[in-house]
């Protein structure tokens, strides 16, 4: 009988790693490391001693980090834990597995880009952090890659779902408490489920593991994100109309919505290498936003 790879999944209570516990559970025997270890480890990406014991301890064969420092306006004043986190951490995890060629799935953020574009960015486009949980996003990406390791990066954007913090469920929420919100209109993105964004990693694993995909020669950065684009309000506006909810919503410009962390107004990333590399790509995000509202 063939042996199962073992595959340790960090950071499996956040809303990326709630939905890998599910897409992963087929591909072999699952190991769910937590901060606070609630399930199989208890793993801390800010302290690597943390990290070098349970990679001994679990000797993976491959490796899924779903866990970041993701609290943007509080990384502004938290800079150090933001870095080892989502910036040392990384890179290693890259150094620790890159001897024994394991490969490393990787997730990062359209907030690396000053968002000044005109056109969607791509993977090789320059950054240009605008804050600070950006750039150790970015430093991430950098010491990952640097590290050697077999790495897929995956580049996402407004996540949402059904489990964690996140805009689909803050809104529906102040929709149903409030008679008018403002939202900001001047910020472009797009909106991508956590689920399909669980599903892609699985399938693009499923094809490491079984040699389809190569990653001694594909490594690297890959953007995945909901199709399409629109504005934080046009997403309001779209939860909203499936909600019923008759809550007036605003237009407002981010000028008026001071937030400590700056954000991109135009964080559009294109998915074109991972459809034409892997044939993969996820659906127009009004599609996604609808799946995910019918499955309550
Ligand atoms: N959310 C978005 O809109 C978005 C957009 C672009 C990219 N991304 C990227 O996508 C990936 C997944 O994000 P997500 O939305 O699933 O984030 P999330 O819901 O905030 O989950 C992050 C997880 O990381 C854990 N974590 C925090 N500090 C940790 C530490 N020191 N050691 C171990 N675990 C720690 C958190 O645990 P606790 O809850 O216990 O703190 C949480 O479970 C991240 O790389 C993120 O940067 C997210």
């Amino acid at each position: 009988m063939k042996k199962r790879p073992e595959i340790l999944l960090i950071g499996a209570d956040g809303q990326v790693g709630w939905e890998l516990q599910r897409t992963l559970a087929p591909l072999g025997n699952l190991t769910r490391a937590t901060l606070d270890g609630r399930w199989e480890r208890a793993l801390d990406l800010a302290n690597a001693e943390s990290i070098a014991g349970v990679l001994r301890e679990t000797r993976p064969d491959i490796v899924i980090n779903a866990a970041a420092y993701t609290a943007v306006d509080k990384a502004e004043t938290e800079q150090d834990l933001a870095q080892r986190i989502n910036g040392d951490a990384p890179g290693l995890l890259g150094r620790l597995l890159a001897e024994r060629r394991v490969p490393v799935l990787h997730y990062s953020t359209d907030f690396v880009f000053s968002g000044q574009a005109e056109r969607p960015y791509q993977e090789d486009d320059e950054p240009g952090p605008l804050n600070v949980y950006g750039a150790t996003k970015l430093d991430g990406e950098n010491r990952l890659l640097d590290s050697g390791a077999p790495a897929l990066i995956l580049r996402t954007s407004w996540v949402y779902g059904r489990h964690g913090q996140n805009f689909l469920l803050t809104m529906q929420r102040l929709l149903r408490e409030r008679e008018e919100l403002q939202v900001v209109d001047d910020q472009i993105g797009a909106p991508t489920w956590s689920r399909l964004l669980a599903e892609v990693s699985a399938q693009l694993l499923y094809r490491v593991l079984s040699g389809d995909i190569d990653l001694e020669r594909q490594s690297g950065l890959y953007q995945v994100t909901g199709g399409g684009q629109t504005s934080w309000w046009g997403f309001a506006k779209a939860i909203q109309q499936a909600s019923g909810a008759r809550c007036r919503l605003l237009p407002i410009l981010s000028r008026d919505y001071p937030s400590p962390a700056k954000r991109p107004t135009y964080s559009v990333l294109d998915n074109g290498k991972l459809l034409d590399t892997f044939g993969l790509a996820l659906p127009h995000w009004e599609t996604s936003l609808a799946m995910c509202l019918a499955d309550t």
